[in-house]
């Protein structure tokens, strides 16, 4: 091992700190040139700290003692100013002091939890969604983290899968927009800022189409399809700058993400010109003994670094196995630079080599978490992420003054529930649950009873009497329904996605009573709730909405907020219509209006979802009218410029989406029946109009070809304007000469 005085590296260090006029990739350089080979492959390494999320491979590691020898360049699941601080310490006793990077599955808040991903989403508002991703990296920062595994941005059409909830639903334009405003938030002015931390794309790629819906199963689909669902948030995010990657644990036709060279080098790295680093899954490399693509770990850790995955958590190939690899010639130093030469250049960026403890300060720590400016906003992106799904007698909303309200349901005095999966540093005191919502929303002259009701996942109903009693004393019942918590999530896919147990049992026998009754419905998924859909007159959808749930709910229901949500993922009647998505293709048999015979539909249900993507009501109503394109025709480099005219014609003040989709009429290969190509999110006083504008040009009217060439058809295109995919107002063509 080459020895080198600690004095020598100090003042390397610090001359390397003040010469600014060397580029960050000559003082990378510069490192490099004195590692050992030992040291490369440990910076190339990533243990987990005590709180582990996945499966312990194996647990005898003395883990100060690897980070003092140099074997450790990350660690994962450590967190606090304090510790970070402490265990930077032991790095800082290494031959080279090279700092440690700490990761954590920062997702939707760390003290203060925000609305999971899949309600933000679905509250189309970007600079809400982009503030959730500043104050979470505010937070992780002055936790001493530099990295959150964040934004995952994997396109799903399966609400099967438990991990839709921490995305942005089935649509890549959609999706494409939030993960730039997820990675922007989080990256904040650029590293070296101390709100800023590494943002993670994740997991790439196509891990969302996993057959069946089932966690970490197989993906099996079409290069095209690849091209133009699953890879365009990544695209998105890498355009963002997003510092690191990370891939997936899926196969993908038979080649596992992690192990596969195609997404990795050639379209991540060579093409998009991603130069951060790509992170392994949890023990994704050694899995790939598991599928069958490697005989053992020393295989896999093989295929793993020539396929371009840079750093290992939590297999340990790279701790045992890469100097051997290179020594034996079966992988090359120069794939081992590279991976190393990423990780330092982060670490540069970050400040590190200046000042190791820069992000562990207890002070800033104190003053930042669970801070009232981060709650507020939480409460703000919570209530934006609200649906109102159904208001058929305007029971919504529920009047200030209303004598008596009977809260009923499992989830109506849930604080825990309120934190979705991949919450962080909750306490549940910090929850605020619907009942105490609704209770410090409304004054004394309101009598709030209350009844459980049932369980969320049994068959006892013994608790119904009791509901029904205090149902019968109340003007108006407002019920909570739903999953727990970690019903979604990693690992958490369900064969069966009706509102578990009995509580649709439980809103039937409160609807019966004839009673005004508002059903809430909070889960980490689309869920199924055919008698609720259509029985219950006023429906709202509040997913998890973190630590200020129960004051955002209560905004809603007594009008201090119109709800604006819109859905980001289509709602099955039943799990077997899955996967059901609104972007499909005609087929050559589309079930006309009244007549399936020998089309494309089923003999027991219709084609159509519960409840369509983009789907969202108001306590208000508006008028799409006056839609103008200022030409019918346009050619490859012009753009049509679109107007609409968007009244509000209720009393209430509200937000809505307007969207755009768009049809190509005719083209080789086919295209889907609508695809959202644009939308705008507008503020209307009550009786406002408000002009909008679009504009149509090539990008918007492209797509891959069989050969993936990414082309433009001349021909006929459909415009549509609306309020949900299935809710299109006005129409008009234009054609593409
Ligand atoms: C998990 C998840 C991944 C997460 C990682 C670290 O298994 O798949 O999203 O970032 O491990 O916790």
């Amino acid at each position: 091992m080459k020895k080198t005085s600690l004095l020598f590296i100090a003042g390397l260090w610090s001359s390397l700190g003040y010469a600014q006029q060397k580029t960050i990739d000559q003082k990378v350089d510069s490192v490099l040139n004195l590692m050992t080979l030992e040291e490369k492959a440990g910076q190339l390494n990533q243990y987990s700290g005590r709180n582990v999320t996945g499966p312990v491979h194996e647990r005898n590691v003395n883990m100060l003692d690897e980070i003092r020898k140099g074997h450790v360049g990350s660690m994962l699941n450590v967190k606090g100013a304090k510790v970070t601080r402490e265990i930077q310490q032991e790095a800082m006793k290494t031959r080279l002091k090279i700092p440690l990077l700490f990761g954590l599955d920062v997702i939707h808040g760390y003290r203060v939890t925000f609305p999971i991903p899949l309600a933000e989403a679905a509250s189309w508002d970007l600079d809400a969604i982009k503030l959730s991703a500043q104050v979470s990296a505010r937070e992780a920062a002055a936790a001493g983290l530099h990295w959150t595994f964040a934004p995952m941005v994997d396109i799903s059409r399966d609400p099967r899968w438990g991990r839709v909830m921490e995305g942005a639903g089935e649509d890549p334009y959609l999706g494409s927009l939030i993960a730039k405003a997820r990675v922007e938030g989080l990256q904040g002015k650029g590293f070296g800022d101390l709100q800023a931390i590494l943002a993670c794309a994740k997991h790439f790629a196509a891990y969302g189409a996993a057959l069946a819906g089932r966690d970490y199963n197989s993906v099996d689909i079409s290069k095209r399809a690849l091209w133009e669902i699953y890879l365009p948030p990544f695209k998105a995010a890498v355009d963002a700058g997003a510092a690191t990657f990370m891939n997936s644990f899926n196969d993908i036709n038979g080649i596992p993400a992690t192990g596969n060279k195609y997404l990795q080098r050639d379209i991540l790295k060579d093409k998009w010109g991603f130069n951060g680093i790509i992170v392994s899954d949890w023990g994704s490399i050694t899995e790939m003994t598991a599928h069958g693509y490697a005989k053992d770990l020393k295989h896999a850790t093989q295929l793993a670094i020539t396929a371009g995955n840079d750093m290992d958590m939590e297999s340990r190939g790279y701790r045992k196995h890469l100097v051997e690899l290179v020594q034996e010639g079966k992988i090359s130093i120069a794939d081992v630079d590279n991976a190393v030469r990423r990780v330092l250049r982060k670490k540069f960026e970050l400040g590190l080599f200046q000042d190791p403890y820069r992000y562990s300060n207890e002070k800033r720590e104190k003053q930042e978490l669970n801070a009232d400016k981060n709650r507020q906003a939480a409460k703000e992106v919570a209530k934006k992420s609200i649906v109102l799904l159904k208001n058929e007698t305007q029971i919504l909303p529920i009047s200030k003054t209303v004598k008596k309200l009977a809260l009923i349901g499992p989830l109506a005095k849930s604080n825990k529930d309120m934190k979705g999966f991949w919450s962080v540093e909750w306490e549940n005191d910090e929850l605020v649950s619907l009942y105490d919502g609704v209770k410090s929303k409304l004054g004394k002259n309101t009598d709030i009873l209350y009844a459980q009701g049932c369980n969320i996942n049994d068959t006892i109903t013994s608790g119904f009497a009791e509901a029904l009693k205090v149902a019968q004393q109340a003007d108006v019942v407002v019920m909570a329904v739903g999953e727990t918590f970690d019903m979604s999530g990693e690992a958490k896919s369900r064969s069966d996605i009706h509102i578990p147990g009995v509580q649709e049992k439980l809103i039937q026998a409160i609807q019966e009573t004839g009673k005004p009754v508002v059903v809430l419905i909070m889960a980490g998924r689309p869920l199924v709730f055919n008698y609720t859909a259509n029985h219950v007159k006023s429906i709202l959808y509040t997913w998890w909405l973190g630590s200020e749930a129960g004051h955002a709910m209560a905004d809603v229901l007594f009008g201090d907020y119109n709800p604006s949500g819109k859905l980001p993922m289509t709602f099955p009647r039943s799990v077997g219509q899955i996967p059901l998505f609104y972007n499909y293709y005609n087929t050559g048999r589309p079930p006309l209006k009244n007549d399936t015979r020998y089309k494309s539909a089923y003999l027991d249900i219709p084609n159509t979802p519960q409840f369509a993507f983009g789907h969202g009501l108001s306590y208000t109503t508006f008028k799409y009218a006056d839609l103008v394109l200022n030409k019918s025709e346009m050619n490859l480099n012009d753009t049509i410029t679109v107007s609409v005219n968007i009244t509000n014609t209720g009393k209430y003040d509200g937000e809505e989406v307007v969207q755009l989709y768009l049809k190509d009429e005719v083209a080789q290969p086919i295209r889907p029946v609508q695809e959202l190509k644009d939308f705008q999110k507008i503020n209307l006083k009550a009786g406002e109009s408000k002009n909008l504008t679009f504009k149509i040009e090539r990008s918007k009217l492209s797509f891959y070809d069989d050969d993936l060439n990414y082309i433009t058809q001349p021909g006929d295109f459909k415009l549509m304007i609306g309020s949900a995919s299935n809710d299109i107002r006005l129409e008009q063509k234009f054609t593409l000469r």
